[in-house]
């Protein structure tokens, strides 16, 4: 029964279009996982309120973020997809954790720290609390399970601790929730800059970041430049992180383990598996832009599809709001 299925929650900001490692990392496991459970996923905008954004970018960028959404294959019927500001639940919530979350615990986390030193003339509130709004997210939905990439961990164990701090206070209100990471691809790294992870906030070296709307022939080029190690063996190892990036990433792609992926190019040189990693990208993601572009051309369903699933976003949402909120004494409406 749909009630009985275990509950995900996910979500990823609408700054810039997905790329490769937001794919691989996150959003693969989104569609996989769609049938066996109540699932929640959210295009977060108001984390996206930390960096300063262009409202009218911002607004098109969500709009497109949630058509993406449906165009990779999750069905918007069955699973929840939503927007973060449509629902006050969200920044509710995250007032009542952030009275219980420590300012240490806030200071610690590394992406803050790196935010900070990116944007160091605007070291906001918003981008210290973030990851208290990420923990109101999940826990506004009583989420199991929330798929992420690497670089997400940290937040998650914040949110555990304060789950777990909530309801040492007040019993057992909320789920404690686990994190789920990609067999292969919780870590893509950058094409040109292969120690360092793909991300949508380095967006200086365009060859160093495949993004899911990237036409075929910018692909191939990216892929064609992207910088190897020396040598010439085709082989994942800790010295080789650039051919390793790309195994990783032809690995997820086509659907394969490494060891397979290293055998279809023993004795092949660099130039042909580059080639192919770009061949085997595009592969997965012509079917979404081409129905990522029909989405586009129907306002009215894309409009239908945000009416209703705010709806039920709403619903669901309002009742864990309110729990908790009896729970700390707010008075009864
Ligand atoms: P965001 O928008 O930066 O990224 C969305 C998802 O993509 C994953 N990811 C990667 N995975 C592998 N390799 C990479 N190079 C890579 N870059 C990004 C991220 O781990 C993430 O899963 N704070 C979150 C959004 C968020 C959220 C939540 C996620 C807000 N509330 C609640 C889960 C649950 C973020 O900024 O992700």
């Amino acid at each position: 029964m749909e009630s009985e299925k275990k509950i995900i929650f996910s979500g990823m900001q609408p700054t810039g279009m997905p790329h490769l490692g937001n794919y691989l990392g996150a959003l693969k496991n989104w569609v996989a996982l769609q049938d066996d459970y109540r699932c929640v996923y959210c295009i977060v905008d108001m984390h996206s309120l930390t960096v300063r954004q262009d409202p009218l970018v911002l607004r098109k960028r969500s709009r497109e973020l949630l058509q993406l959404y449906i165009a990779m294959g999750l069905d918007p019927e069955k699973v929840i997809i939503y927007f973060q500001s449509h629902v006050s639940g969200h920044a509710e919530l995250a007032w009542i954790l952030n009275c219980f979350t420590y300012m240490g615990e806030l200071g610690r986390m590394t992406q803050f720290k790196e935010k900070s030193q990116k944007n160091a003339d605007n070291i906001n509130a918003g981008l210290f609390t973030y990851p208290v709004l990420m923990a109101a997210d999940i826990l506004l939905y009583n989420a199991d399970l929330v798929p992420i990439g690497e670089d997400q961990r940290q937040h998650m164990e914040l949110c555990r601790d304060i789950a777990i701090r909530f309801n040492n206070i007040y019993g057992d209100v909320f789920t404690i929730p686990e994190p789920y990471f990609p067999k292969i691809g919780a870590r893509i790294m950058g094409l040109a800059e292969p120690e360092k992870k793909m991300s949508k906030s380095d967006g200086a070296n365009e060859n160093n970041i495949v993004y899911l709307l990237d036409r075929p022939e910018s692909i191939i080029k990216k892929f064609k430049s992207a910088v190897t190690d020396s040598g010439h063996e085709v082989k994942y190892s800790p010295d080789k992180p650039g051919v390793s990036n790309l195994l990783t990433i032809y690995s997820a792609a086509a659907g394969v383990d490494i060891k397979q992926a290293e055998s279809a190019f023993e004795g092949k040189g660099y130039g042909v598996f580059k080639q192919a990693v770009g061949e085997a990208v595009i592969e997965f993601i012509k079917p979404i832009q081409s129905r990522f572009d029909d989405l586009n051309r129907d306002k009215a369903y894309v409009d239908a599809i945000i009416r209703a699933n705010d709806e039920r976003a709403n619903a669901m949402a309002g009742r864990m709001l309110r729990r908790v909120q009896k729970k700390v004494g707010y008075p009864a409406v």
